[in-house]
């Protein structure tokens, strides 16, 4: 089987963690029992990444349209949200990954707010990697802040039209202190984006995996990579060039 090669492993992995549903559906089981199943998930791929150099790992948890699944399973969500944070803010602390929030916060419970504040100060100065929760999160809100943001300044003189470039507008997003990711995987078998960083991965490899996400584990994280690793980026240059780049 190949292996990794550990100078080349992603600085930046974002995960769309999908299939809770349909992995408790299986098992005529209720869906937040997907949902329990799908923190062991997170748990090992947390743990994989930091073990294999990974940087920053984005992970999907929640995005703005689940606000409209049932209020039963929002709620449920949301209290193992709670509970997660809690009982994992111990382990981050031990292996120095920070924790971050990007989406819409003013949308959460407040008790969940006050939670997730409380463990991301706790974890604000360690450095083997960042954990990054997409949290009522969309792309396209995240977008239409930022462009709010931007005019504002313009019609307050401190910025000028001309000035408003990709630099300026990747730093007005909420992921402006983290680099855009190299590996976006997604799992349960669907092939799309539902409304995650659209910006950010205008240049981002993807994968996708059957796996159901309380499956996943970081064998299955290793695969991506592996994976990742057989590609070649080219980024708009033909394959002549890249070759004689690296030459
Ligand atoms: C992903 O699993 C978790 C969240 C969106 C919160 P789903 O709950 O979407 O599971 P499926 O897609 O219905 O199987
Ligand atoms: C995307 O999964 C959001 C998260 C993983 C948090 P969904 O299950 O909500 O996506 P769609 O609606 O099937 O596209
Ligand atoms: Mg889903």
């Amino acid at each position: 089987m190949a292996t990794i090669n550990k100078q080349r492993v992603p600085k930046h992995i974002a995960i769309i963690m999908d299939g809770n549903g349909r992995w408790a559906k299986k098992q005529s089981k209720l869906r937040i029992f997907g949902h329990h199943g799908g923190v062991k998930a997170v748990r090992d791929t947390v743990e994989g990444a930091a073990e294999l150099g990974v940087k920053y790992l984005t992970l999907y948890a929640f995005s703005t349209e689940n606000w409209n699944r049932p209020q039963k399973e929002v709620n449920a969500l949301m209290e193992l949200l709670v509970n997660t944070i809690v009982k994992e803010t111990e382990t981050l602390e031990k292996n120095k990954i920070r924790l971050q929030v990007i989406g819409n916060l003013n949308s959460l419970p407040k008790n969940c707010l006050d939670k997730l504040q409380l463990s991301i100060n706790t974890t604000k100065d360690n450095h083997q990697m960042t954990l990054v929760l997409a949290l009522s999160y969309s792309a396209k809100w995240e977008i239409i802040e930022a462009t709010k943001k931007i005019a504002k300044e313009v019609r307050d003189n401190n910025l000028s039209i001309e000035e408003i470039d990709e630099h300026l507008f990747s730093s007005s997003l909420s992921t402006h202190n983290i680099p855009d990711p190299e590996l976006l995987i997604r799992s349960s078998g669907e092939y799309r984006i539902s409304n995650f960083l659209l910006w950010q991965i205008a240049y981002s490899e993807l994968y996708f995996t059957d796996v159901l996400w309380p499956d996943f584990r970081k064998e299955n994280l290793k695969l991506a990579i592996i994976d990742y690793q057989k590609r070649e980026r080219r980024f708009g240059k033909t394959s002549e060039q890249i070759e004689s780049e690296h030459a």
